[in-house]
């Protein structure tokens, strides 16, 4: 995506800090300015990397593919939890939009969930799950799922009205 769309910048947020080392050393190997990776676990660290910088200032924002956490005990490290979501609604540009994709039913009906429960996003085609990826790029997990013809679920939301700044 960085090397396609070079006239935006792309962030990722990963918590193996050796995959993050690995990441960031290929986008320097491509020579990818507009690239970068941080370590950190998104339910704590994005919203120290976004209080320094304006609200409005994502444009998009990509959950694919998240950890399931199958277990009952362990719900509460699943990605999508409605703080994540209300600091998303904030830091997210009012033209701004929201992918989701897992390969697990049970965790995208739950991050949709999750979204839909937010008063300021609203989900485009509400009646099904997209069909394809937006992106012109596929993720590992996508292009493995796709490989064993299994079905991805997907779902595209956007900021109906920008949360009041608090
Ligand atoms: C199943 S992989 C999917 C990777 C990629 N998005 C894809 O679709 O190929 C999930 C990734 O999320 C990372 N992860 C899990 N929990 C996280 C968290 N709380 N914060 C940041 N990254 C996390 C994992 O380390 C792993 O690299």
């Amino acid at each position: 995506m960085a090397q396609i769309q070079p006239e935006r910048n792309f962030l990722g947020l990963e918590i193996r800090e050796p995959l993050v080392r690995y990441a960031n050393f290929k986008a320097k190997e491509l020579e990818l300015t507009n690239l970068h990776y941080l370590y950190g676990n998104i339910n704590s660290s994005l919203q120290v990397i976004l209080q320094s910088l304006p609200l409005g200032i994502l444009q998009w924002v990509t959950i694919q593919f998240p950890d399931p956490w199958f277990k009952r005990r362990h719900s509460k490290r699943r990605i999508v939890q409605p703080q994540l979501v209300n600091l998303l609604a904030h830091y997210l540009n009012p033209m701004g939009t929201v992918f989701l994709q897992s390969d697990i039913k049970t965790v995208a009906v739950e991050m949709v969930h999750c979204f839909q429960q937010h008063p300021n996003f609203q989900r485009k085609h509400p009646e099904t799950w997209l069909p394809t990826n937006p992106f012109p790029v596929p993720t590992e997990r996508e292009k493995f799922t796709l490989s064993r013809s299994q079905p991805v679920y997907r779902a595209l939301f956007n900021l109906i009205i920008p949360p009041k700044s608090s």
